[in-house]
């Protein structure tokens, strides 16, 4: 079983985004190979590569249309062998985004499947029996192909379903079981996508919807049959590649007992990231709230359940923010930030940095959408690396999307400044890799009361966190001499009487 998940810190890239080496406008792996020193001193020491597949781009290239083949985007297969051997050097791994739950309506697998004949993809993708029919809870599109029936799609319009087959079969003329053959040899093919990508060096996959694959399958928590699936998937991975790694997008604990190493906790609403940082409900409001309208105990509460259900079987993936959810900038400030980092990456899971965030990009909100990304689009602008043209992310006129305007939020000027949110970031991922007990499973909240200051133990270390801007003291029994081994913001100090003041957006780790 794959160890080096726990202590590793992952970077999230977006490639239409990331640097663009060829002067079209677009990110490619050109361009990410040449940051790959950037991301190694960042302290990252494995990349999460959203889709860099051959695709028609309807979702951001969540729509595969060649599941074995680079994008002519993103450049030629020689580029993506020459970014994961030069990745590898670095001691750098690479996890690839997987789409198992529907491909492009440009697939060629599709395409053959909407043909009116029963051929080899006849049942690869979901098909109803007729074209009148557009069963409840589905999404069915009708008219496009000369197939008799209506194909089911998972997300978008674009993105037809492939077939694992149903649980719960509750219209037998056209729900196959997930047993049956058909839906065993789409999981057959789904291994081959894998054992593909790990054969040519990948060192595992982030899966794109994960709990997706087979319909009528109950809860989110439960999705019995799905969880079958992937356990069989992880299986074959234990046999034939120890070392690689699943991490899902399911948002559940039960992705860990379907066999996931790790899972990511998203933001999704009431989910515990949800509560510390983007939480809004009749008057409630997140745990990092600057006018402390916010609550550390449902914050503890949950993240409790939630690490008490995943434990020694599996890790929670820690999100910065990603490619579908609105960067914190500029809703935060940058010590607010430099707050929230220091909470969310001394929490027990794997730490996923959003590329960008590590020098505050701001969420566009008032960008159009661009190859339906709608209002996520504005978290997907170029990586802002100086102040020349297109902030040094690419040489053409126009870019895939606009660069932000604001000239102090760049890489060049943040590497020279001691107190920037780049360098904040670098020195937490160090103390991280220093102090082993961050990467375990211990956890203790000590202190979580509304918007009083937070106080959490792993093992040797006491984190307290203060996210009002005003100074606040806090009723915890920390030794006078403690040492204080990481801060940001003023340092917390211990009183001798056995509170500790707390100085305003800060968090000190004490030992
Ligand atoms: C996931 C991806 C998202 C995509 C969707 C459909 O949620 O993160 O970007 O649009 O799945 O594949």
């Amino acid at each position: 079983m794959s160890n080096w998940l726990k202590s590793a810190i992952f970077y999230e890239i977006y490639p239409n985004s990331y640097m663009d080496a060829n002067g079209d406008g677009y990110g490619d792996l050109k361009g990410i190979t040449s940051k790959l020193d950037y991301i190694k001193e960042l302290g990252a020491d494995a990349i999460w590569l959203n889709p860099h597949y051959d695709s028609p781009f309807m979702d951001g290239g969540y729509d595969v249309r060649d599941y074995f083949k680079v994008s002519p985007r993103f450049g030629t297969e020689a580029d993506f062998d020459e970014f994961i051997s030069a990745a590898h050097a670095r001691g750098i791994r690479v996890i690839l985004d997987l789409v198992p739950g529907h491909t492009s309506e440009q697939n060629p697998d599709f395409l053959r499947s909407a043909e009116n004949v029963r051929n080899e993809m006849y049942d690869r993708f979901i098909w109803t029996n007729h074209e009148w029919q557009f069963p409840e809870g589905f999404k069915a599109i009708s008219g496009r192909h000369d197939r008799t029936g209506n194909y089911i799609v998972n997300y978008y319009s674009t993105q037809p379903s492939l077939n694992y087959g149903f649980n719960e079969i509750t219209e037998p003329d056209w729900q196959m079981s997930y047993k049956s053959d058909a839906a065993k040899a789409t999981r057959e093919w789904l291994k081959s996508v894998i054992r593909f990508w790990l054969d040519r060096g990948a060192d595992g996959f982030r899966v794109d919807m994960a709990d997706s694959l087979v319909k009528n399958d109950g809860p989110q928590s439960e999705k019995p049959a799905t969880s079958e699936v992937w356990r069989d998937i992880r299986k074959m991975l234990d046999n034939e590649y120890p070392d690689a790694v699943l991490v899902s997008e399911w948002s559940n604990p039960q992705a860990i007992r379907a066999g996931f190493h790790a899972d990511f906790m998203l933001d999704h609403h009431g989910n515990p990231y949800n509560r510390l940082v983007r939480y809004e409900e009749a008057g409630e409001h997140s745990y990092f709230d600057i006018q402390g309208r916010g609550d550390a105990a449902e914050f503890a509460k949950r993240f409790s359940e939630w690490h008490d259900a995943v434990k020694d079987n599996g890790n929670i993936a820690i999100i910065s923010c990603n490619h579908d959810t609105p960067r914190l900038a500029p809703h935060y400030t940058v010590d607010q930030l430099k707050a929230i980092y220091a909470t969310l990456f001394t929490l027990p899971g794997v730490p996923f940095m959003y590329y960008g965030d590590e020098i505050g990009m701001k969420y566009q909100s008032d960008l159009p959408s661009v190859e339906c990304g709608f209002a996520r689009t504005g978290s997907r602008t170029p990586m802002q690396w100086n102040t020349t043209k297109n902030a040094g992310f690419s040489a053409a006129e126009r870019t895939f999307l606009p660069t932000e305007t604001d000239k102090a939020v760049n890489v060049e000027a943040q590497l020279k400044d001691k107190k920037s949110l780049l360098n904040f970031v670098k020195s937490l991922f160090e103390f991280r890799k220093a102090n082993k007990e961050l990467c375990s499973t211990d956890l203790e909240f000590v202190h979580a009361v509304g918007a009083e200051p937070l106080v959490y133990k792993r093992g040797g270390l006491t984190v307290v966190v203060n996210p009002l801007a005003v100074k606040q003291t806090v009723t915890v029994d920390i030794p006078v001499k403690a040492t204080v081994v990481f801060s940001t913001g003023k340092e917390a100090k211990p009183n001798k009487n056995g509170t500790v003041a707390v100085p305003p957006v800060s968090v000190t780790v004490f030992k």
